[in-house]
């Protein structure tokens, strides 16, 4: 769609059920915020819209796993995920909850809407219960393993690791997440979305009108679903936590989450329009709009799929595109929560962005890296030392020397002020950079309006690499050298200064144009710099080489970025490493982290990282079950020379009388770290198989407990 009236861009809403990490900032919020930076310094109207998802499972199941209500959860991970969010610089015009009236009026309307006009079908079925938590079992309430690609921590509705849409029947080995028993079959009756109808309607719309502009990986998706024939869906669920079914003859239950939380974008766009005196009916019902969602690739089959049928049957619009991006891994391991793999948002800002003045500078180094590893066409992967590397020497090596450099020799060589330009002068390597600015602006634009905001990113750090390079050609500081009696340089020689830094200066201007939509708080600070208004970075100003005028005087120069050094990559490995291992410890094999595939290798550590590690043998000699949690044994580990209790997270795997007696490999210098009210004094090393059972790490043969391993 060519210059569309209007954009409505959307970034998934995430459940509120818990910290989110910066692989799904990376995901579906970072790439959507640039592209609206983007969109709305070339003036269009676009409205940005997000908000947290607060219904599911996700959100029951968090609340019995903190002891505490939906409500409470709901409300206290959506302020941190509002909070975080601005904190980062994500721009949204709105960032809405599903919890509100609106959004539920909004929901019920849509589902009446649908049923009112015959399109959904009514079904009594038998469904997985849970007869010790009287529950029925769908979505997350029920795990087992994938059909498709063997998970075995795939939920009742989808495979997160293959993407894999699921109904609970196609599960192998179910589980109930309430109580681990195997489910029962128990009548009920549930409304569903006759998704095998629209088969045809989507074959054509993604894979015929879509090919050509939709990315490849979203395009596979869609194609394996299609061809594998689709099912009808249910989109009710025997659930007290969500938005109820407005049918009378449906009293306790509620809309599938899945049902409702997509719906959730158009409550949001209802309530910014309320708040500010605006029409929401054209962004959902003009056919000139441009929708765009920005996803995760686990959320591509209810994207491209469910609510696009949802969206026609509906009478909506539907999107014009849903780049969906892979996943980002961490440091040679997926990303995970749960597990403790991750850097949360709110980690990073508390560590970095607000321990600082201008920490705003290290929202744009983070903006930066993610950008610059996005994984826009296969997983990618953030290292701590990559985030060093690419900060210290492409953002303040590359970008910062250049913008610094040109308002230090400005201030040295032309007394504070833009130089004027000698036209007379102009040469062939000006001929080339003033070429270079109004490339990269058309390469920057054609990238973005493709998704493609990595390689829209490394242009414009491009451009700056060729600032560095003009200004070395240059010399500005070596043809000042050429002075005069009175000192200072002769004629010629300012003129080429001149020549030289007021288009370094006037480059700077495009650079902060250029960067604006990735690094804006970089693209301000350049702004207050040069002593201009913001709506110096509109899109249309870039290309140009009069941003500036002559004469006017700038300030000093500000330090945009600052570098990390290596203290700050050990701190943030070694915390790493420290959250990972504690939760190990309290929960060995959490809900949905699958140990079925190869774990990818470890970074690479050198031998004194290793020999920090104090290894020994020694032999449990009492065991016994922690009051109230069901996960953790007391042990008394005997190690020659002194007796450790150690609280290990292994009551699932072994009975405290099988262990007595068992020789096992403890980490004796690990800090001490209470457990359920019990000081642990080192940590057991266990092996984990694929189907997640542990084993102790032990001698082959006995030896004197205190033996050293190494
Ligand atoms: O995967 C998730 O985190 C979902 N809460 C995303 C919902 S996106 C949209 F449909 F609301
Ligand atoms: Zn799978």
């Amino acid at each position: 769609m060519n210059d569309p009236k209007r954009y409505l861009i959307t970034s998934a809403l995430p459940y509120a059920n818990g910290p989110k990490h910066i692989g799904h900032l990376a995901g579906a919020y970072l790439p959507a915020d640039t592209y609206v930076r983007y969109l709305r310094a070339r003036q269009k109207d676009v409205v940005y819209v997000c908000g947290s998802d607060e219904h599911g499972a996700a959100i029951t199941i968090q609340a019995m796993k903190e002891n505490t209500t939906p409500r409470e959860i709901v409300d206290k991970y959506h302020a941190m995920l509002k909070s975080n969010m601005a904190d980062l610089g994500i721009s949204f015009d709105i960032y809405h909850r599903t919890s509100e009236p609106i959004h539920h009026e909004t929901a019920q309307e849509f589902f009446t809407a649908l049923n009112d006009k015959g399109l959904l079908e009514v079904k009594e079925t038998e469904q997985y219960f849970d007869a010790e938590a009287h529950t029925f079992l769908a979505d997350r309430y029920i795990t087992g393993t994938c059909p498709v690609c063997g998970n075995p921590s795939a939920y009742g509705d989808q495979c997160e690791k293959c993407g894999t849409s699921l109904s609970p029947e196609q599960l192998i080995n179910p589980r109930s997440t309430l109580s681990g028993n195997e489910p029962i079959k128990k009548a009920t009756t549930h409304w569903y979305l006759p998704l095998n109808l629209y088969e045809d309607f989507l074959r054509q719309w993604i894979l015929e009108d879509h090919k050509s502009d939709w990315k490849a990986n979203v395009l596979g998706q869609c194609k394996g679903w299609i061809e594998a024939g689709l099912q009808p869906r249910a989109v009710t669920r025997d659930l007290d936590w969500g938005v109820p079914v407005p049918l009378k003859e449906a009293a306790g239950k509620v809309l599938y989450v899945w049902f409702d939380a997509p719906i959730g974008y158009i409550s949001a766009t209802k309530q910014w329009a309320l708040d500010n005196g605006k029409d929401w009916k054209p962004y959902w019902q003009d056919k000139d709009t441009k929708l765009v969602h920005f996803i995760g690739k686990d959320n591509i089959v209810f994207h491209c799929i469910i609510f696009p049928v949802m969206l026609k049957l509906h009478g909506d619009i539907l999107p014009e595109n849903v780049p969906s991006n892979e996943f980002m891994n961490l440091e040679g391991d997926k990303m995970s929560t749960s597990r403790g793999w991750s850097i949360e948002m709110d980690d990073y800002i508390n560590d970095f962005v607000k321990k600082e003045n201008g920490g705003d500078q290290l929202v744009d180094a983070l903006r930066y890296y993610l950008t610059a590893i996005a994984p826009e066409t296969k997983d990618s992967e953030f290292t701590w030392k990559g985030f060093q590397d690419a900060v210290n020497s492409e953002l303040v090596a590359v970008f910062g020397n250049f913008v610094n450099r040109s308002f230090v020799l400005m201030h040295k060589l032309c007394s504070g002020k833009v130089p004027p330009f000698h036209n007379d002068l102009l040469d062939d390597t000006d001929k080339q950079l003033l070429l270079d600015i109004q490339q990269t602006k058309t390469t920057v634009e054609n990238l973005i309006e493709t998704y493609k905001f990595r390689d829209a990113l490394t242009a414009v750090m491009d451009l700056a690499r060729k600032g560095n390079k003009y200004m070395q050609d240059k010399q500005p500081w070596i043809v000042a050298k050429q002075t005069g009696d009175d000192g200072k340089p002769v004629m010629a020689a300012q003129q080429q200064i001149d020549n030289s830094l007021h288009l370094c200066l006037q480059l700077t201007a495009n650079l902060a144009i250029l960067i604006n939509p990735f690094l804006p708080f970089a693209a301000k600070k350049m702004c207050h710099m040069m002593k201009v208004v913001d709506k110096m970075l509109e899109w249309e100003n870039a290309g140009s080489a009069k941003l500036l005028k002559v004469g006017y005087s700038l300030r000093a120069p500000e330090l945009l970025f600052r570098k990390i050094d290596d203290n700050e990559v050990a701190e943030q490995i070694q915390k790493l490493k420290t959250k990972s291992e504690q939760l190990k410890m309290d929960n060995p094999v959490t809900e949905n982290d699958s140990a079925a595939e190869v774990l990818p290798q470890k970074a690479e550590i050198v031998f004194d990282d290793f020999a920090k590690i104090d290894l020994r043998v020694g032999t449990i000699t009492a065991a016994e079950k922690v009051e109230k949690a069901d996960k953790l044994l007391k042990l008394e580990v005997d190690l020659g020379s002194e007796k450790r209790t150690i609280v290990s997270g292994i009551a699932l795997h072994f009975d405290p009388v099988d262990i007595i007696g068992k020789q096992v490999t403890v980490v004796t210098n690990l800090a001490a770290r209470k457990m359920r009210g019990i000081e642990s004094n080192g940590m057991i090393l266990m092996a984990e198989d694929a189907g997640g059972k542990l084993k102790f790490v032990n001698p082959d043969e006995a030896v004197a407990n205190g033996s050293g391993v190494s």
